[in-house]
């Protein structure tokens, strides 16, 4: 039996913050739909939920195969960028655990992730323990601890209170499941600064707003894609409008060949940076995915990565590399860096002793409900 815990932490939209989001004097107000998004969060959940662990053959024929691994080099590349030896690490709707590698190499002192998704969780928790055909024998340099929560509902500072602050947060390819409220978003956000040390590093990659709706106008659909994605949109833009007053649920459903089935959130990156700043979390990088791989494969390091294990392969004949669908695919997607404000700590490393397992069961795996 898993653990389930009782006392639940505040959890519910009256506990999150109310501050209404108003640049400029506007507000984003009456937009909480609260139980279709709790509906949503675990459609979601349930999508991500299903997906089972691939086997090696199973992820080589793949159709997006090198789109994975592009997006695995755009993480290392991240990670080896920010982290450094000694790190804690927050990893945010880690999924499967398909970082744990690249915090790895990296030498992070501690690892804590959260996922919604209950057999993701599992799945994560069989890669840390070298369980899984990636992972097989593996034993990872750092302890770890995994929790099944809604990372955009929970109160987590208040949870993870005496594991913070943590040095580097990363929420690869989910913040934009955060949008379907402001609410949410809010919660998301503050978690993340409440948790990161000043000076921490907040990682991630998500889905690029301007890009979406522009290939949304160029059709006279609802929908447009190629052979590996689809995106609809609703009726109700047919419009294409999307008023910098109601920022927060615009909804489309997102299908990606052998990944993703469900729906997902506009984050206007404009926005996001300013609500961010709010809560005290700095912009420092943001970058298309075309326009980051055309600038780190200029570093060698990074390019002899990309030859190793990427999609683009070391130019041997015969190899497949990434097809022009695939790339257009992570055109729809970038990159963000932001830094949490304040005076850097005297002392920044606390000791890890006595945190997390090395091994982990599934009585290990801590679920906080909502
Ligand atoms: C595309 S996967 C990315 C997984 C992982 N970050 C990676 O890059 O391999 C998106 C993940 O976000 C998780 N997720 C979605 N909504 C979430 C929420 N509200 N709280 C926590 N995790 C969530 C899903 O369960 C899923 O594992």
């Amino acid at each position: 039996m898993s653990k389930r815990l009782r006392d639940k932490p505040s959890s519910s939209l009256a506990s999150v913050q109310k501050r209404q989001f108003s640049p400029g004097g506007g507000g984003y107000e009456g937009q909480q739909a609260y139980s279709e998004e709790q509906e949503d969060a675990r459609r979601v959940a349930d999508h991500y939920s299903a997906r089972s662990n691939q086997t090696f053959e199973e992820r080589e024929n793949s159709p997006i195969v090198h789109l994975k691994k592009l997006n695995n080099w755009i993480k290392s590349v991240l990670v080896q960028l920010y982290a450094r030896p000694g790190d804690r690490v927050l990893d945010l709707a880690c999924g499967k655990g398909g970082d744990l590698l690249k915090w790895d190499k990296a030498k992070a002192g501690y690892y804590v992730g959260v996922d919604i998704a209950e057999g993701s969780i599992k799945d994560c928790m069989a890669r840390y323990n070298g369980d899984t055909y990636q992972q097989r024998w593996k034993k990872f340099s750092f302890p770890a601890r995994l929790i099944c929560a809604d990372c955009y509902e929970t109160r987590l500072d208040q949870y993870l209170f005496d594991d913070a602050p943590f040095d580097i947060c990363s929420c690869q390819f989910a913040m934009h499941y955060s949008w379907s409220t402001e609410a949410r978003a809010r919660q998301a956000l503050a978690n993340i600064s409440a948790l990161l040390r000043p000076g921490g590093t907040f990682i991630g990659t998500m889905p690029d707003a301007n890009v979406i709706i522009k290939r949304l106008r160029e059709t006279e659909a609802m929908e447009f894609g190629n052979s590996v994605y689809c995106i609809t949109f609703g009726e109700e833009y047919a419009e294409k409008k999307f008023p910098a007053s109601r920022p927060f649920g615009i909804k489309y459903k997102f299908h990606l060949e052998d990944a993703v089935d469900c729906p997902e959130w506009v984050v206007p990156f404009h926005l996001f940076k300013l609500l961010a700043e709010e809560y005290d979390l700095e912009l420092v990088l943001m970058k298309n995915f075309h326009e980051f791989v055309n600038e780190y494969l200029q570093n060698p390091e990074f390019a002899d990565l990309m030859g190793r294990r990427g999609p683009l392969g070391d130019g041997q004949q015969g190899q497949s590399t990434l097809s022009q669908d695939e790339w257009e695919v992570s055109y729809l997607y970038l990159a963000f860096v932001l830094r949490k404000r304040g005076p850097l700590p005297f002392q920044r490393r606390v000791s890890n002793a006595n945190r997390g397992k090395t091994f982990l069961a599934e009585e290990d795996i801590e679920f906080l409900s909502t």
